[in-house]
């Protein structure tokens, strides 16, 4: 009921909604409608009562709510169980302490409003401040360790192709894993594998979005390079709605995986691909490669034509030239 009402309040955003309509639509008398309005408060949301007129809902984007993503949510499993918390170090962090200490089913989201030591690839930080999208999920895949590498490309494909419905099919792929429009990036994916050498035992997928986090607010170094959802559209969009588009096309993708359909995953990786055919360079810690990047291997390898050999490449950062 809680939900149906925020729905109908979202559905009219600034506007009154009468106390009435609302007790029409759910059947509930006005002063339980009023007992879930002071609950959807609580919970964050900026609702003003009106006497004689209705509630208003304001500035309800960034207040991410794990009832609202259930029930908007069509998926198998993934995102059965969400966790919200409003700050955490690192949601990747949060999801191995619960791993280690918990029963934790497969799907679990892990989703913080801010994270205060968020990490990127390669040891980076990642600035992670409310307005974004900073969540983990999650999965115990039965795999051989080297198929694992190819799980990179799978959720880079899975989070563009999950953004498109917000970005007018603009989202790009950087290999391994970072999202970019318009030549900016907007998003990144850290997968963090625990395993021995019969197999994987879990992974966690920790997936960060610039989505109403302005790059006017970034740091003067990742101003040029980084951008966000607001920044790209003009709209400043529903968090829910953008995890729950993410976490559907992840479910999706992860599922053609399971079932051995690499090829799909490789050629919508290479139509997605922002630097296939291009030159690029790529430094391999110390050692740096330039070429043609001629195509993606089945192992999602990198490969690099340098004129004189091939290379596959298995890690590093690609820049274009
Ligand atoms: C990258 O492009 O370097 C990867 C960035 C991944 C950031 C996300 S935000 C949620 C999860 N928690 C983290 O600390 N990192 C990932």
């Amino acid at each position: 009921m809680r939900q149906l009402i925020l729905q109908k309040l979202v559905e009219h955003p600034g506007k009154a909604v009468s106390g009435e309509a609302l007790a029409h639509l759910t059947g509930l008398s006005r002063v339980a409608i009023w007992k879930h309005v002071e609950a959807l408060k609580q919970a964050g949301y900026n609702i003003t009562g009106i006497r004689g007129q209705g509630y208003i809902l304001r500035d309800w984007q960034n207040v991410i709510d794990s009832d609202r993503i259930q029930m908007l949510l069509n998926t198998r499993n993934l995102g059965d169980r969400i966790y919200h918390v409003n700050e955490t170090k690192s949601t990747n962090t949060t999801a191995r302490q619960m791993i280690l200490e918990q029963q934790v089913p497969e799907g679990t989201v892990i989703i913080a409003a801010r994270q205060t030591g968020g990490r990127g690839r390669q040891g980076r930080k990642w600035h992670s401040p409310v307005g974004g999208l900073w969540f983990s999920v999650v999965l115990f895949p039965r795999l051989e360790l080297q198929r694992a590498a190819l799980l990179s490309l799978v959720m880079a494909v899975a989070v563009a192709r999950g953004l498109e419905k917000w970005t007018e099919n603009s989202c790009q792929i950087k290999w391994p894993n970072d999202i970019f429009i318009n030549g900016h990036k907007v998003g990144g994916i850290l997968l963090e594998l625990s395993g021995e050498l019969d197999g994987l035992h879990s992974l966690i997928v920790g997936v960060g979005i610039n989505v109403n986090n302005s790059v006017n607010n970034f740091s003067s170094d990742l101003r040029n390079i980084g951008t966000s959802l607001v920044d790209e559209t003009g709209s400043t969009l529903d968090l829910n709605e953008v995890i729950v588009s993410v976490i559907e096309s992840m479910e999706k993708y992860y599922d053609s995986f399971l079932k051995g359909d690499d090829n799909l995953i490789m050629d919508e990786f290479r139509e997605l691909c922002l630097h296939l055919g291009k030159e690029i360079s790529i430094d391999l810690g110390g050692r740096r490669v330039k070429g043609v990047n001629t195509g993606i291997d089945i192992n999602g390898s990198l490969l690099v034509d340098d004129g004189m050999t091939e290379h596959s490449i298995t890690t590093g950062d690609v820049h274009l030239i």
